[in-house]
């Protein structure tokens, strides 16, 4: 089978979107990532697509008046590259519910908290001050509602004595630049798929090492 062609979307850093190319960049990944786009003209991830030579777009959420244009002018971009499946990685604004209608099931992103909690912004900084003990990441299908969908996968974090909101942002971005990756793998390769509000699993996440659930074996 051809590789699976994937979009990500970005809005900064651009991170995720390294974890990802580096993955797709092992042959036996079955997945490429044919696109990048950014809704910010200065995201730091455009460095990360430019370097991997992968074809990448700006579209500048403020050239449109409405959020409904600038998901019009982002599909037309999704689907001229014929892309099977789009990662949102730290892609910073809500999507209309056409968008996510088109393409349900096939739109993925990764959340650094363990959903439902903490959803939105502020993530580490309100899991602090929540006293929680684990925190975590969660990749999931995109549904209309912000960070919401059925969940493909998890990965938990120890929240330590004397965090910050950087120590603990690093530590839940190491097991995102994991997690996200595996869940990607698994979709694609087709070991899971929506069922209702739920996701059904057929084979398991390679992603040995982290606190993962579903299990790795
Ligand atoms: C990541 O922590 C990702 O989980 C988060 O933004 C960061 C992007 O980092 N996404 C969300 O909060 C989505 N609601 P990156 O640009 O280095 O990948």
């Amino acid at each position: 089978m051809p590789d699976a062609k994937i979009a990500v979307l970005i809005s900064g850093r651009g991170s995720n979107l390294k974890a990802l190319l580096d993955a797709c960049a092992d042959p036996d990944f079955p997945a490429e990532i044919a696109l990048v786009i950014s809704n910010k003209p200065k995201a730091g991830g455009l460095e990360f697509a430019r370097k991997a030579g992968v074809t990448q777009a700006v579209i500048d959420h403020r050239d449109f008046e409405t959020r409904e244009e600038f998901d019009a002018a982002v599909t037309e971009r999704l689907r001229a590259a014929k892309v099977d499946y789009i990662c949102l990685a730290g892609f910073m604004r809500m999507l209309s519910p056409d968008f996510v209608d088109e393409w349900r099931s096939r739109l993925i992103n990764i959340h650094p908290s363990l959903l439902p909690a903490f959803r939105g912004l502020h993530v580490q900084e309100r899991t602090l001050d929540s006293g929680v003990k684990i925190a975590g990441c969660t990749v999931h299908f995109v549904s209309a509602e912000m960070d919401a969908g059925p969940i493909i996968g998890q990965a938990a974090v120890p929240v330590l004595p004397g965090d910050t909101v950087e120590t603990l942002s690093a530590r839940i971005l190491e097991q995102e630049h994991r997690l996200y990756p595996a869940s990607l793998r698994l979709i694609v390769d087709g070991g899971a798929r929506i069922s209702g509000a739920v996701v059904q699993y057929d084979s398991q996440i390679q992603c040995a090492g982290s606190l993962i659930n579903p299990p790795t074996d």
